[in-house]
Order: structure tokens, then C-alpha cells, then sequence
């Protein structure tokens, strides 16, 4: 069984304490850091770029997963790589040509994933899906932390799960958006296996105890 992976994610933390926080993270069951980047035009809001993921990386033990939700994301892959991130998806939504861009993400040396906003079919997936470690699948509007996640999302995962299994894959399904405790393990059953996890760690009184607990759900 594919072992199932949770990342925090970094747009929830207290930008005044990144670096405590980031070693919250270190010390923690946490597999991967989550990296929110928002441009303002993909997504109506903006969040940060390559110096504040620098400074992440700079005390991280730990994976940088980097969601870019900008638009034209080739623009920058390169320096993104070069500020430390090790997986880099970009939206299905906002790359033209998005077999060169996944090539490109490959090429500067991180793994590669496509995300996909929540009304864009699942199908678009067919022929890219050797291309890309990882799928990320909404499961809110991108833009913002907090919001409630949309139940839509298990028959989207169930949907990519048979599509991944159909071709012989192991490529990784995260979830982005509202995934608390009441909703991981529903997400697991329809065959998701990563975790991206904003308000519900970091809002929490004790993070760790909230994370250690996202993964013993995950992997029951
Ligand atoms: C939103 C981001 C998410 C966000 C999730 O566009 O992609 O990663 O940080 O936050 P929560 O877990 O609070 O929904
Ligand atoms: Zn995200």
C-alpha cells in the first residue's frame, strides 16, 4: 500500500515565526512542506515568492511541494528550482503547453505534477498522466486558506484513481483545500494518498499533535 503523506501547508503559518514554524514542521510527522504561490491573476490573490521560499528552505529537513497558481508558470520554473523546490505542479488551467512545461519542471530537476481547479474534467488527464508524479486535485476554489472543502472531490479522486490504475501507474493523488480530520480518512477510501493540511494544523492549539494525527488517520 502506497504510504500516505501529509503537507502542511506554509501560507497558514506565522510569517513573523517561518523559521519557528518551519522546524514545528521538521519535528513533526509531516512528510513535505506545502508552498502556496499566488500571483494575483490566476487567482485573486497574492501570497509569496522565491524569497520567502528561500528562507523556508534554508531551515528545511524536509521536501518542498510548491503549487504554483500563477499564470504562464514557465516563466519561472528555473528560479523556482533554484530556490529549493524539490516537487513543483502547475495548473492545467494556466499553462498552455503543458507537456513542454512538465518537461521543463523535470529538466531543473524537481518531480513534476499537474493541478486541476475543481470543474476541469478529470479526462483532460489521459494522455499527460505518464508525464506526472503527482495529480493535485482542489477540493476548494484556489486562492485562499479556511474555506470549506467541496464533497465534489471523492468522485473526482475515485474517477483518477481508476484512470491511474487503468494505465499501470503509481502517480500520487493530493488534495488541496478543508481536509481536516472528519474528512481524511473518506478521502483515503477513494483513493487518495497525499494530504495538503492550512488552517486545520496551524490553527490548532497544539500543530504536531494535529499533524501526528492527520497521519495515523491516513495510514489506518
Ligand atoms: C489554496 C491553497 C491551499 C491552502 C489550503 O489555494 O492551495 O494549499 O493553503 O488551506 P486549508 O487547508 O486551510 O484549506
Ligand atoms: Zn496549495
Amino acid at each position: 500500500m502506497t504510504k500516505k503523506l501529509i503537507a502542511p501547508s506554509m501560507l497558514a503559518a506565522d510569517f513573523g515565526n517561518l523559521q519557528r514554524d518551519t522546524e514545528m514542521v521538521n519535528n513533526s510527522d509531516a512528510d513535505w512542506f506545502h508552498i502556496d504561490v499566488m500571483d494575483g491573476h490566476f487567482v485573486p490573490n497574492i501570497s509569496y515568492g522565491m524569497p520567502v521560499i528561500a528562507a523556508i528552505k534554508k531551515h528545511a529537513t524536509k521536501p518542498l511541494d510548491v503549487h504554483l497558481m500563477i499564470e504562464k508558470p514557465e516563466r519561472y520554473i528555473e528560479e523556482f528550482a533554484k530556490v529549493g523546490a524539490d516537487i513543483i505542479t502547475v495548473h492545467y488551467e494556466s499553462t498552455v503547453h503543458l507537456h513542454r512545461t512538465l518537461r521543463q519542471i523535470k529538466d531543473a530537476g524537481c518531480k513534476a505534477g499537474v493541478v486541476l481547479n475543481i470543474t476541469t474534467p478529470i479526462n483532460v488527464l489521459e494522455d499527460i498522466l505518464p508525464e506526472c508524479y503527482m495529480v493535485l486535485l482542489m477540493s476548494i476554489n484556489p486562492g485562499f486558506g479556511g474555506q470549506k472543502f467541496e464533497d465534489v472531490t471523492y468522485q473526482r479522486i475515485k474517477k483518477l484513481r481508476n484512470m491511474i490504475d487503468e494505465q499501470g501507474l503509481d502517480t500520487r493523488i493530493e488534495i488541496d483545500g478543508g481536509v481536516t480530520d472528519k474528512n481524511i480518512e473518506q478521502l483515503v477510501e477513494a483513493g487518495a494518498d497525499t494530504f495538503v493540511a492550512g488552517s486545520h494544523v496551524f490553527k490548532s492549539e497544539n500543530p504536531t499533535a494535529t499533524i501526528k494525527n492527520l497521519k495515523t488517520l491516513a495510514n489506518a
